[in-house]
């Protein structure tokens, strides 16, 4: 499950830290199987466990409390709208809605062309420019009117149809 190169590079990680403190190096080690495989799943988290001596539930906990951990393959762009309370009060919930509605789909779901993933998240800490989405994890996408998500999804439309993936890289990746 974990390749000699894989590994190679949790064993960089892992010499930031001091040697009876390896386990500390769990969030980068889930980082670059996500980046190398698109998503964790239980198999790799067992591994990952196994490498760096935890139990596989300290690590599938670290897997399940964060957002950027994807537990399921994922589409091409993945899609996280903001619904904790400050931004309910700023539309949050609707705009999440107006994404379903736009993709049809559910939050949660993927659409059948394989290039959005709407997912809903906690606080990504721009409040004050609610409603807020990220993209892929890393792209914040702010003040998110209807129009600005129209011209987003066009955009991202644009992008998929400029540099088309092969159908065996469409799901799960994540940049
Ligand atoms: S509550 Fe949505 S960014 Fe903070």
């Amino acid at each position: 499950m974990i390749s000699d190169s894989t590994r190679m590079r949790f064993d960089k990680e892992v010499a930031k830290y001091p040697v009876d403190q390896k386990r500390s190096a769990v969030m980068a080690c889930l980082a670059i199987v996500q980046d190398e495989q698109g998503w964790v799943s239980p198999e790799t988290e067992a591994a990952i466990a196994d490498y760096l001596g935890m139990a596989a539930m300290a690590v599938h906990e670290v897997t399940t409390f964060y957002n950027m951990y994807n537990q399921a393959p994922v589409a091409r762009f993945k899609l996280n709208v903001c619904t904790n309370l400050p931004c309910q009060l700023r539309n949050g919930q609707d705009a999440l809605h107006y994404m379903e509605i736009k993709l049809g789909i559910k939050m949660g779901q993927t659409t059948s062309d394989g290039l959005f993933t709407l997912q809903q998240s906690e606080c990504l800490g721009a409040c004050a420019d609610a409603p807020v989405m990220l993209v892929n994890d890393r792209t914040m996408c702010s003040n998110m009117s209807n129009a600005r998500m129209d011209a987003m999804v066009a955009a991202l439309q644009a992008e998929a149809a400029k540099h088309p993936l092969n159908d065996a890289s469409k799901l799960g990746a994540t940049a």
